[in-house]
């Protein structure tokens, strides 16, 4: 039986996990960071926690006797996208990267890019004094200098530190969400314009659509750049390189 090692923590990797659960040739271990409290109910072996750097996760490889790994992380997240990237390198474990398209804007879209968390904060003035900020606890430090501001921050997770913004409100919630709530929440928080990642996939999209029916910018942080290797781009082109490698062909 191959053995498989998801990198997870994405909507995709769940979708992996629960399409792979059934299979009789292959064992999916899925890896989270551990990052939330409350992870949806996943399918098959998981593991929780880093591994101790690339380092570290070549040793699991080799001690679990891994046969693939994909990576389906977060577009985000390329701190264990270049671990995995290297420690498969130094072990010759195949590993595929699932990346899911970036948004692109549409007709109507008013775009503000940044190229992270920090450009995007240099780059509020002029936009209001109102913010809808969803880039997730770890990029809200870049914000924590503006003293004008006021942002309706939107977590999954209480975070167990006091937010370091001077002025705010939070909210908790986990996607997916609906566009109609999004344009309603927008409005009745009078906000001025949005902050994202451009993560791409559905769930979070609503933000981004009803910016748009509002007529509000967004200011879209860009992706970082993944590792160079092969990629994938939906759940189904990850099953058809999965059944190549384990010499059993695609999906029907
Ligand atoms: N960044 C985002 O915006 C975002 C959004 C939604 C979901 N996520 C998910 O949240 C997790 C953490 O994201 P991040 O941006 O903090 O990652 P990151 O900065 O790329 O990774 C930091 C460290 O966290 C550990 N780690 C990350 N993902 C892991 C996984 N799936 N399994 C085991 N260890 C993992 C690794 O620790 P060691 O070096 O000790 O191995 C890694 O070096 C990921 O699973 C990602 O898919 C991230």
């Amino acid at each position: 039986m191959a053995r498989l090692l998801l990198l997870g923590g994405t909507a995709e990797a769940l979708e992996l996990a629960r399409s792979t659960a059934g299979d009789p040739g292959l064992h999916t271990v899925t890896s989270l960071a551990g990052r939330t409290r409350r992870p949806a109910e996943i399918p098959g072996e998981v593991r929780v926690g880093g591994f101790g750097g690339a380092e570290g996760l070549a040793r699991h490889l080799q001690e679990q006797a891994i046969d693939l790994l994909v990576d389906a992380t977060h577009p985000f997240a390329v701190v264990m996208a270049r671990n995995a990237a290297q420690a498969c390198h130094d072990t010759g474990v195949p590993r595929l990267k699932l990346l899911r398209p970036a948004w692109r804007p549409a007709p109507g879209d008013l775009w503000l890019e940044a190229a992270d968390a920090a450009a995007a904060a240099a780059g509020l003035s002029g936009l209001g004094g109102r913010f809808f900020l969803t880039t997730g606890l770890r990029d809200i430090a870049a914000f924590a200098g503006l003293e004008d501001p006021w942002f309706l921050v939107r977590l999954i997770d209480r975070p167990e530190a006091a937010l370091p913004l001077a002025r705010h409100d939070l909210i908790l919630a986990r996607g997916p969400f609906a566009e109609a709530a999004e344009v309603a929440l927008m409005r009745g928080h009078r906000i001025e314009a949005l902050i994202a990642k451009n993560s791409g996939g559905y769930s979070t999209y609503a933000k981004i659509a009803a910016a748009r029916r509002l007529g509000l910018p967004v200011v879209m942080i860009r992706r970082p750049k993944a590792p160079a290797g092969e990629m994938a781009e939906t759940v189904d082109q990850v099953l058809a390189w999965i059944a190549a490698r384990t010499g059993r062909g695609g999906p029907s």
